[in-house]
């Protein structure tokens, strides 16, 4: 079989979708009206999509098999233990021989290189399922709940983010800023974003009409916010910093009275897995103003949504003038880390 000459669309960071981000989320939602009325077309029956797992998961390998079923395809589950990758064969050589198997690597792993490498020698499209710098798949389900609750309008709302500045808040300041957002950031000092990717987020904000804003006060972050947002204080990865991130983050936990400062409508995201009593307290995780839960479903909508504008773009509506806050340039991608 010669090798295919396609050039695949990946989707390695929010900044891959810039200029679709618009129709993602109401792809997404769509998705999810049809799943409720069990109307979906199986757009990907015939395909089959690699998905491997360097690290843990619950959400996002589930909502990617479960969705990839949902769609009419097959998903092939790997970590890295069962394949030759475990045993020192290349990234490139893994991604040479998939691409001729499979229609699609959704890859999930410690390093932001890795992903790079992969997509750097698929043919097919690769989804970084999260890696050390960005977790984009997240944040498109985070703005399909933050949309829902604000009825489809982001502008002249306040999200506050309390706590790491991490991989997830790397891809939220880039989503936030392409959908008109203001986003404010809770972090130690020592804890801020990459600078590049700040550089990159106030970029898009300048064009979107969206403020990036850091402190090291959560109470200021929240006071008025219209939704907060946290994150575990030890991610995959940084578990040797555990005793260090605990005494640094002290303080940074959204409780009752962290919440009390928010807007009474205000709501609060956790991407999840969660540390109770850490990063958020049961209170506020079990009680009625958590979004966190439709946060975990709408994972599932937007990995079909994400693996439709990939394989089966036709399925996506048309760029809809009317959307106020609809990318319009794409940013240069960041030096990597
Ligand atoms: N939020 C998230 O990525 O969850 P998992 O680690 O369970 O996939």
């Amino acid at each position: 079989m010669a090798p295919r000459t396609v050039t695949a669309r990946h989707f390695l960071s929010i900044q891959d979708v810039a200029s679709d981000l618009g129709r993602l989320i109401d792809h997404a939602a769509r998705l999810k009206a049809q799943r409720r009325r069990a109307r979906l077309r199986p757009s990907l029956s015939g395909r089959n999509i690699a998905l491997i797992f360097e690290k843990p998961s619950t959400r996002t390998r589930t909502s990617f098999e479960v969705g990839i079923h949902d769609l009419g395809g097959d998903a092939i589950y790997y970590s890295p233990k069962e394949m030759q990758l475990g045993r020192g064969e290349t990234i490139g050589d893994t991604a040479r021989v998939l691409s001729r198997y499979v229609d699609a690597i959704v890859y999930r792993a410690f390093r932001h290189d890795s992903v790079l490498e992969l997509a750097g020698s698929s043919t097919v499209p690769v989804i970084n399922a999260l890696d050390d710098r960005e977790h984009p798949t997240q944040i498109i389900a985070d703005l399909l709940t933050l949309s829902e609750r604000w009825k489809g309008s982001f502008k002249g709302r306040r999200l506050a983010w309390i706590g790491d500045g991490n991989n997830v808040l790397h891809s939220l300041m880039l989503g936030a800023a392409l959908v008109g957002l203001d986003l404010v950031c809770a972090t130690p000092e020592s804890y801020r974003p990459l600078p590049e990717i700040v550089a990159v987020a106030r970029e898009y904000g300048r064009l979107h009409g969206a403020e990036l804003t850091f402190t090291d006060d959560p109470a200021i972050a929240a006071t008025d916010a219209d939704a907060l947002y946290t994150d575990v204080w030890v991610s995959m990865g940084d578990e040797a910093e555990t005793a260090k991130r605990e005494k640094a983050f002290r303080g940074f936990q959204i409780n009752a009275e962290l919440l009390a400062r928010a807007k009474p409508s205000a709501f609060v995201l956790h991407d999840l897995p969660a540390h109770r009593g850490q990063e958020i307290t049961d209170d506020v995780l079990d009680g009625s103003r958590s979004a966190a839960w439709d946060e975990a479903e709408n994972r599932l909508h937007a990995e079909k949504a994400i693996l439709e504008l990939l394989l089966a773009p036709d399925r996506l509506p048309r760029s809809s003038p009317a959307r106020a806050w609809a990318p319009k340039l794409r940013a240069r991608r960041p030096a990597r880390r």
